[in-house]
């Protein structure tokens, strides 16, 4: 399975300091935030990645990461979207990339404890579909937003996911690690712009829900955005204190924190 990362946006909520750089290049304790979902991905065993980027410093990744060796990647892709158009607007960007085949897509501003391994596993024997990972969280008004049967908790079916709402029917958050299978890109063809004028990443797995076809798990470890001087403080206290994409849970690749400990 290859491996997306959407790295695009302006970071306007991280205002000044992506005036001069991609917010997926600013630092989260002692490395730039674009390590750790690459790092989580080659811990899963995915190796075969795209980034998606766009803005005046596009180029900078290219300076940071080269073909991605040092970091355990087998093969690293770059693709530029021009505008700002949504997540799901840059996920357009790999179709030829995805060559048919099933991906991993996770949000370069998310940060994320465990191996997920297991849950690529489970989407790689899945038939067809898309799966989604939650997490409880306490401020759900952020996120995109599950609510389930008969608001029977995380066991049961999800009936709708909502972005961003005010009145969250759940305090399980959608996180940026998604498994799609190749519908994805005739998902993303056919999707409308939302009220903040951007093609929504949640009515891709909406889609899904209303096909019958997307399955759930939840997230075990700590999981954060960084897109919020909250969140970006958050991501780096809790790397400094635990480390996030340990290698065990039998992972070859040696843990971008073995030289610090
Ligand atoms: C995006 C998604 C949202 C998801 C979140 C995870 O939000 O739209 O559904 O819960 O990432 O980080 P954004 O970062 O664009 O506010």
């Amino acid at each position: 399975m290859k491996g997306i990362i959407l790295a695009g946006g302006l970071g306007s909520r991280l205002k000044p300091l992506t005036l001069v750089t991609n917010k997926h290049l600013l630092p989260v304790y002692d490395r730039p935030m674009i390590y750790y979902p690459i790092q989580c991905m080659v811990n899963a065993g995915i190796k075969d990645i795209l980034i998606v980027t766009g803005g005046e410093h596009a180029g900078d990744f290219l300076k940071l990461l080269k073909n991605g060796k040092q970091l355990g990647v087998h093969h690293l892709e770059y693709a530029y979207q021009e505008g700002e158009g949504g997540i799901a607007d840059a996920l357009k960007l790999a179709e030829e990339f995805a060559d048919g085949g099933k991906i991993c897509v996770i949000l370069g501003d998310n940060i994320i404890e465990k191996n997920v391994r297991r849950a690529a596993g489970d989407f790689f024997t899945q038939r067809s579909g898309a799966k989604i990972l939650l997490k409880q969280v306490p401020d759900p008004q952020r996120f995109g937003v599950v609510r389930f049967e008969s608001d029977g908790g995380p066991g049961s079916k999800i009936i709708e996911i909502i972005e961003k709402p005010q009145n969250p029917s759940s305090d399980y958050a959608v996180t940026g690690l998604y498994f799609y299978d190749n519908d994805v890109f005739e998902i993303c063809r056919t999707l409308k712009p939302s009220a903040r004028g951007e093609l929504e990443i949640t009515d891709v797995n909406n889609a899904y829900m209303a096909r019958g076809d997307l399955t759930h798990d939840i997230l075990d470890g700590w999981w954060t955005d960084a897109g919020t001087f909250e969140s970006l403080y958050r991501a780096a206290q809790f790397v400094a204190e635990g480390g996030a994409n340990h290698v065990g849970e039998g992972s070859k690749t040696p843990s971008l924190f073995a030289a610090r400990t």
